[in-house]
């Protein structure tokens, strides 16, 4: 089927459109068999047929895997799952600025509870064929010590899993991010990967706003212990800078609180994957996330040394044509430019 019935659902609420198109997502009623030779790239001991990912958020409860792939996403990562079921923040959290084809929103981790999502994501690895899922965990609100929640998660998930991606970088849980400082940071990784028992990969995910000092430290960290296997970059941003260039229609809505996604978060996401590529000296993968709706824009991401690349905000402007769309012109792109496959552009336009 054609998705054609998607353009319509800019006229409801963006949390019932959403509902509908996962649902919709989910009878699986397209099969997009994509396939280019130099779009595969292997890591953690896995072959991905493509480097173009489904970013964590849209399916938090694991509920339409299937259908994910059938769209031509070379992986899909599901959550962030939670241990206990949160209903998030209080409604409207979701805005759309179709004048910046972005999304303003503050769910604050809603989601059904790790229960659920195991059953679901259980039922789904009955018939997994060769797909690589990654599943991204978050603490509840209420949870006081943090790393209880991470560690009874990666428990529960990894062996249902090809990577977990902590989550430490949502705006949308109040004190969540301080994760990611220089004083708590070290001693929590070193938690997860002492509980790490079935040895998953495990991927952390930072956010664009974090300081220099945290994310030179993560990176010092990760050239100097080897306690994660790679980087998420990055989440949705509190910045509102790159929203005031032009006028938009109700403008009220850039005031409110949460995280912006979409093609105004490019250039910063951009910044923070290059700083990380090069602080890192290339060492461990990074997915680079953050406003990519064109084939030109991952292009970008991995000369900036993303070696996979996701996107979600893409998906509600564009429609999950946009998926295919992309890694064709990605193909393309390589082969113009002269690399032989994905991996020998990786970080191309970075001096390590
Ligand atoms: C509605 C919405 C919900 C999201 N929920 C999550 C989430 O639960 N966990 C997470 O790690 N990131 C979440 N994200 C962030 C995305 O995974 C991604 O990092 C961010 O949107 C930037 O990519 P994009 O510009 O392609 O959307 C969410 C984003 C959106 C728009």
């Amino acid at each position: 089927m054609n998705y054609s019935l998607i353009k319509y659902f800019r006229f409801i609420p963006p949390e019932l459109a959403h509902f509908f198109f996962l649902k919709l997502i989910g009878l699986e009623i397209i099969e997009k068999k994509y396939f280019n030779e130099n779009l595969k790239i292997s890591l953690w001991g896995k072959t991905f047929s493509n480097p173009l990912g489904l970013a964590a958020g849209f399916d938090k409860n694991a509920e339409s895997i299937s259908g994910l792939f059938s769209l031509g996403f070379g992986f899909v990562e599901v959550g962030t799952i939670t241990p206990l079921m949160q209903k998030g923040n209080k409604k409207p959290r979701v805005f759309r600025l179709p004048e910046y084809e972005a999304v303003i929103q503050r769910l604050g981790f809603n989601n059904e509870g790790s229960k659920n999502a195991l059953k679901n994501i259980e039922k789904y690895a009955k018939d997994k064929a060769n797909n690589i899922l990654g599943i991204n965990i978050g603490k509840n609100s209420e949870t006081k010590d943090a790393e209880v929640d991470y560690i009874n998660l990666l428990k529960l998930f990894s062996k249902y899993s090809d990577y977990i991606v902590l989550n430490i970088s949502s705006p949308n849980t109040p004190g969540l991010r301080e994760l990611q400082k220089k004083q708590n940071i070290e001693d929590f990784l070193i938690s997860i990967k002492k509980n790490n028992h079935d040895k998953v990969p495990i991927l952390l995910k930072i956010s664009p706003d974090i300081s220099d000092d945290d994310l030179q430290n993560i990176c010092e960290l990760v050239k100097t212990k080897n306690l994660i296997d790679g980087l998420i970059v990055s989440n949705t941003t509190i910045s509102r800078e790159m929203i005031k260039t032009k006028p938009i229609k109700d403008s009220w809505k850039i005031h409110e609180a949460g995280g912006l996604s979409g093609p105004p978060l490019l250039n910063l996401s951009n910044k923070i994957l290059a700083k990380t590529y090069a602080a890192t000296n290339g060492k461990i993968p990074i997915i680079g996330v953050g406003g990519v709706s064109s084939a030109k824009d991952a292009f970008e991401k991995i000369a900036l040394g993303a070696s996979l690349i996701q996107l979600y905000t893409a998906l509600i402007y564009k429609g999950p044509n946009i998926v295919v769309e992309i890694l064709n012109g990605l193909s393309k792109l390589l082969k113009e430019k002269g690399f032989e496959d994905l991996k020998s552009a990786i970080g191309h336009k970075v001096k390590v």
